[in-house]
């Protein structure tokens, strides 16, 4: 599978969001990963539904939407309705996964699971072949421009094995300290769709930046 690149928009100059938008309409970058932060699940707060139909308006690639929230459920039909096009959840916040996960599939999104830097993979294994895509944190949730965990290379190999043995579809995605240093080594190992937010959008040049991280390898 082809590297994927989703710029993450929590790193973009929120004043002028509407370029940052259209300098990723025009790079190489697959999706627009956006950081749904509710202060309760993680300890920051970032953007909400009101911001997130804005980027849709004037976005030309499909709307990842991170919800770092309590209760997500509330919110998924809001956020298809606001333009999301992959909705991923947190294992953490989600005491009826499959559930959540039928919901998000109903509503005509892709369904993503995201599992924090303690989480084990093996939590996934009886949901693995319902979901489009796993996001593995490999910073805490909550903030841009932290240090990469580097246990996430063997959760990477260990979720790969998981899915080649299940037979599940899903992608694997890293969210996090992702830069040039890590990124060939994460698809490498198995990652089909690498976010990045202060790696991309602190570089001179973003799209060139998105460009180089895509075809790394
Ligand atoms: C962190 C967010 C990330 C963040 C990544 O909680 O989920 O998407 O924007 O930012 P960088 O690439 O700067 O670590
Ligand atoms: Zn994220």
């Amino acid at each position: 599978m082809n590297p994927l690149i989703a710029p993450s928009i929590l790193a973009a100059d929120f004043a002028n969001l509407q370029a940052e938008v259209e300098m990723i309409n025009g790079s190489e970058a697959d999706y627009i990963h956006v950081d749904i932060m509710d202060g309760v699940f993680v300890p920051n707060i970032s953007l909400g539904l009101p911001v997130l139909e804005a980027i849709h308006r004037h976005a030309k690639k499909p709307l990842d939407v991170h919800l770092m929230i309590v209760e997500p459920d509330k919110y998924l039909a809001p956020c298809q309705k606001a333009g999301a096009s992959q909705l991923t959840v947190h294992i953490e916040a989600c005491p009826h996964l499959h559930r959540t996960v039928q919901a998000i599939k109903e509503l005509g999104c892709k369904a993503g699971v995201a599992l924090n830097p303690h989480t084990p993979v093996k939590f996934l294994e009886d949901i693995i072949r319902e979901v489009d895509v796993v996001l593995l944190m490999s910073v805490n949730p909550g903030f841009g421009g932290q240090k990469f965990i580097d246990n996430t290379y063997k959760k990477v190999n260990a979720l790969t094995r998981l899915i080649v043995e299940t037979g599940s579809h899903a992608r694997i995605e890293i969210d996090g300290g992702v830069s040039m240093d890590n990124a060939g080594k994460l698809f490498s190992a198995g990652a089909n769709i690498l976010v990045a937010g202060h790696f991309v959008f602190s570089s001179k040049s973003p799209a060139e930046t998105i460009k180089k991280l895509k075809n790394i390898v």
